[in-house]
């Protein structure tokens, strides 16, 4: 087992692995994992990593926190290496050199979160645990529900009744116990933590449980194989555009290049973009006014994944995107919902933070911050399917006709 110990992001303290299991016992920081590959880089076989016929997260097992949990034919082994594809339209339409989009709607669950949700529950079955607690926007409740279902054990998941009803129909339909609260995503997290306390359930909880960011670092190890180990010196200089509610996934992707850093498997960190929605730009806030600090605000956006009144990893997120020497910027709901046809013309079906990504990337390239001759790497982060409301206002509705050919004709201008 690789892990050595925990180290708080924001004091510094150290922890032994069995001594803590959610955030630092002193200030509350969020625990970053630290391994003893950091110290000893040679106990890791690149070659066994790259010639691994596992198809998913669990090819990088020696550099994760838990163990691989075994459950092979099942979903917890069909999480992670999603296809990066190269859209040459959009590409094109963008007037750019080099264009990847990385499709993370293809987890079982049709999200990101399944990520974190494998190494939490990876970490259940190491531990004995039966039951799991998380609260969720709907992705992240609906990831613990599907990986929690693949291996019998018991998810419990508290969301705002405004949820989107698709992630609602997963949870349910994956059997977790399921309540949504009469309020929003910070009192959902509140009560989970009571909860878990009252009741002794293993928590999952994004910026809480420190194995979330371990799931969600294997995204950053797979964009450095699938892109930046490919293509070599050519991609070094490579930004990654990634939408930001609590940060919780900036700062996993982050930490699997700072993995990848100190095995000398990387020479330089990727630049790292959070994407904020404007109306919900806690981080964006703070990194604009150069402090570290991150105030709480009353979100609203038709991105419901992103729209986090308090940013539960954002000193984090703010530190590894400046330690990537990137940045934070806004986009509006108007610009969301115009890049998912966008995306959609490219073959890909994403939800509103998903598309948040692109539209930061479109954003970026008009403000002149990022150059089209600099690579990049967008992460659309969940699937069209999870909110089709909002995809149904993005796109002009189908005319109703009566079966003839001429009104075909007539609907269709042919
Ligand atoms: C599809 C999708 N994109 C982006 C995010 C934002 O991730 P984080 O809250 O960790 O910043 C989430 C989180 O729920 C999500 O579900
Ligand atoms: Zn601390």
């Amino acid at each position: 087992m690789p892990l050595s110990y925990f180290q708080c992001s924001e004091c510094g303290q150290c922890f032994e692995p069995d001594q803590v299991t959610y955030n630092c016992l002193t200030c509350g920081g969020n625990l970053d994992a630290h391994f003893s590959f950091e110290e000893n880089p040679d106990e890791i076989n690149q070659s066994a990593i790259l010639e691994s016929g596992e198809a998913s997260i669990w090819r990088y097992a020696p550099l994760l926190a838990a163990p691989d949990p075994g459950f092979n034919n099942t979903p917890l082994h069909q999480v992670g290496l999603t296809p990066v594809y190269q859209p040459e339209s959009l590409r094109k339409s963008l007037g750019m050199q080099e264009l990847w989009i990385k499709d993370e709607s293809r987890n079982p669950s049709a999200s990101f979160k399944d990520r974190a949700s494998a190494l939490v529950v990876a970490r259940a079955i190491e531990s004995d645990i039966q039951t799991i607690i998380a609260a969720s926007t709907g992705n992240a409740g609906a990831a613990l529900a599907c990986m929690a279902a693949s291996v019998g054990k018991q998810a419990v998941i508290i969301a705002p009744r405004s949820a989107p009803p698709a992630k609602v129909a997963q949870l349910l339909t994956f059997g977790a116990r399921v309540v949504l609260v009469d309020g929003n995503y910070d009192q959902a997290f509140d009560l989970s933590i009571e909860a878990s306390h009252e009741f002794g359930w293993y928590n999952r909880n994004t910026g809480y449980n420190p194995f979330t960011v371990e799931g969600k670092k294997t995204a950053g190890l797979e964009i450095w194989e699938q892109v930046l180990h490919k293509r070599g010196k050519s991609a070094q200089n490579l930004t990654i555009f990634i939408p930001v509610g609590d940060g919780n996934i900036l700062s996993g992707v982050a930490k699997g290049f700072v993995d990848l850093l100190a095995l000398g498997w990387i020479e330089r960190l990727p630049r790292l973009v959070g994407v904020q929605a404007e109306g919900s730009a806690a981080i964006y806030n703070a990194f604009k006014a150069g402090v570290n600090e991150i105030t709480p605000l009353r979100a609203k956006t038709v991105a419901d994944s992103i729209s986090v009144d308090l940013p539960r990893d954002g000193e984090r997120a703010l530190k590894r995107v400046n330690q990537s020497g990137g940045y934070y910027l806004t986009v509006s709901d108007q610009e969301i919902l115009q890049a998912i046809p966008r995306l959609g013309k490219a073959g890909l079906f994403v939800e509103p933070a998903a598309a948040a990504a692109f539209a930061g990337l479109q954003a970026a390239l008009r403000q002149g911050l990022h150059q089209s001759d600099e690579p990049a790497l967008v992460l659309c982060t969940g699937s069209g399917l999870k909110d089709i409301n909002a995809a149904m206002r993005a796109v002009e509705p189908a005319p109703i006709i009566e079966p003839t050919l001429k009104q075909l004709k007539e609907a269709l201008h042919v």
